[in-house]
């Protein structure tokens, strides 16, 4: 589901791209390390593409293909990543739909990025199928994610626009990476009251069928 004008304006914002870059890449850092020299990475929902510089200059990718659905800021995250040449490839879809869009194969993927996007997306659990695919056994999930319980709240009710069925807390979002062959184990947390989760998941070797 597209943002509507507000969270736009916030998600490309000064105080946004710090929380990114100080708190939740560190954190994530902590969780899952960096990556291999070498490796390619898929990040889900880009947005205006600042979390994808951080995927290559923090986390060590040595190329992104990111994915939005929104046009704008795909336009945004094209004129924002041009100095990386093609280290970055950029398009514009539904990460539900990552084989039409990206022609992503099978375990094609070393890490998966997810900053923020799952809860926008109705059929989430699908996303979930589709991380699990695209990425190689052993490839890491990064996740960063906002819970039911945050989405329940007056402010995000006020301020946003989210899909209002099938969200997750932050338990239940474990539980389907893990059912999916996605091994989070202990590797995760939560923030304010359970409103916000970060952690990793690792692809096993022989995915669930
Ligand atoms: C809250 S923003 C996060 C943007 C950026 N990752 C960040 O952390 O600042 C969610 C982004 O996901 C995109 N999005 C929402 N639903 C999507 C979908 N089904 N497929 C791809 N992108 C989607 C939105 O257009 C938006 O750019």
């Amino acid at each position: 589901m597209l943002m509507n004008r507000i969270e736009t304006m916030v998600v490309d914002s000064g105080p946004r791209r710090g929380l990114q870059r100080w708190y939740e890449t560190p954190a994530l850092l902590r969780l899952g390390g960096k990556l291999p020299p070498g490796s390619r990475a898929l990040e889900l929902g880009c947005g205006a593409g600042y979390g994808t510089g951080l995927i290559l200059e923090q986390f060590g990718a040595e190329r992104v293909d990111a994915i939005d659905l929104d046009p704008q800021m795909v336009a945004r995250a094209t004129r924002r990543l041009a100095p990386y040449g093609g280290r970055v490839r950029l398009s514009t879809g539904d990460v539900t739909d990552l084989r039409r869009v990206l022609d992503a194969p099978d375990g094609g993927y070393d890490a998966v990025f997810d900053f923020a996007i799952l809860h926008h997306v109705e059929d989430w659990q699908a996303a979930v199928g589709e991380i699990a695919r695209v990425l190689r056994p052993g490839g890491r999930f990064y996740f960063d994610e906002v819970t039911a319980d945050a989405l329940a709240t007056r402010g995000y009710r006020w301020l946003f626009e989210h899909p209002t069925h099938n969200r997750f807390t932050a338990a239940e979002f474990v539980a389907e990476l893990e059912r999916q062959g996605l091994a989070v184990g202990s590797r995760w947390l939560t923030r304010i009251r359970g409103h916000y989760l970060l952690g990793v998941a690792d692809r096993a070797a022989h995915a669930p069928a």
